[in-house]
């Protein structure tokens, strides 16, 4: 009885150390560090209006609230609602997509993940590396590949504010067996942002993708430091109490 119930505990554990494994591999380039501030709040503003006007068309953020980023980002409620609401009525919503899950189903052939835990699930670098990676490839259905989740189905959604680029790869051949190697990227055309600002751009929406992954972070800090003040006067009250109480025993 005792052992089989040690079973459950060990299947997940292969499932973590499993998912682990995928997320490490996922990918065929070496990831770019995506180097975010979370305390950057201007450049988090940036990043919610980024994720509202090129991501929410078709990827949600079912856990999180426009009042909370209102309250995080320090936007009043009519900028939020001038700004960032473009599928919701009332502030205190959650971020949906416009787009029914079904439909997404039939246009590319997957449903487009909800991106409330997606920074965690994927990591930070990832993000900023996946929004980078894309080339062109001609035979593709979307006209392009991307270097980090070959296959995918999601567009270029950025393609005009980075243009296209092509992949160049090396081919090494050792004992018959020829292996290609990622070797950069070539710009093809240009976007409206140059290299520099579409990085800006990545960045911010990379940020704002890490905050709501863990809006109560900033909270939770100060509350870190508070829980330490208490535990430290209650060491000291705990300590005096000892000695009173053992006084007289010795
Ligand atoms: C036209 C619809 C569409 C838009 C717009 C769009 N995506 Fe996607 N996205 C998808 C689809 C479809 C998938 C599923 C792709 C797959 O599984 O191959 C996806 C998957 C993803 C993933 C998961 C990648 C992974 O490794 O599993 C991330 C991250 C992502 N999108 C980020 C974004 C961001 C950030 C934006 C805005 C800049 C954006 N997407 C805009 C359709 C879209």
């Amino acid at each position: 009885m005792h052992k089989l119930r040690i079973i459950p505990k060990l299947v997940l554990i292969g499932a973590i150390a499993s998912m682990t494994q995928v997320h490490a591999a996922g990918g065929g380039g070496p990831l770019e560090e995506a180097d975010i501030d979370p305390g950057n709040i201007p450049s988090l503003q940036r990043g919610a209006a980024n994720f509202m006007n090129y991501c929410a068309g078709c990827h949600s953020a079912q856990y999180v609230r426009y009042t909370t980023i209102g309250k995080h980002l320090g936007l009043s409620e009519e900028q939020l609602i001038d700004n960032l609401m473009f599928n919701a009525n009332k502030t205190f919503e959650t971020i949906n997509t416009a787009m029914p899950p079904e439909d997404a189903e039939r246009w590319f052939g997957s449903v487009p993940p909800d991106m409330s835990l997606i920074a965690r699930a994927k990591g930070a670098d990832y993000l900023y590396s996946f929004l980078k990676g894309y080339y062109v490839e001609p035979g593709s259905p979307t006209g392009v590949n991307n270097l980090y989740l070959p296959g995918t189905s999601m567009p270029h959604v950025l393609w005009e504010l980075q243009g296209y680029q092509a992949a160049n790869y090396s081919e090494h051949s050792e004992n018959g067996i020829v292996t290609r190697q990622f070797e950069g990227f070539e710009p093809l055309t240009a976007g409206v942002l140059d290299a520099e600002a579409y990085d800006g751009f990545v960045r911010d929406t990379v940020n704002f993708l890490a905050y709501i992954a863990e809006p109560i972070r900033s909270d939770r800090r100060t509350v870190g430091v508070w829980v330490l003040i208490f535990l430290t006067i209650f060491l000291v009250l705990a300590y005096m109490l000892k000695k009173e109480i053992w006084k007289d025993v010795k």
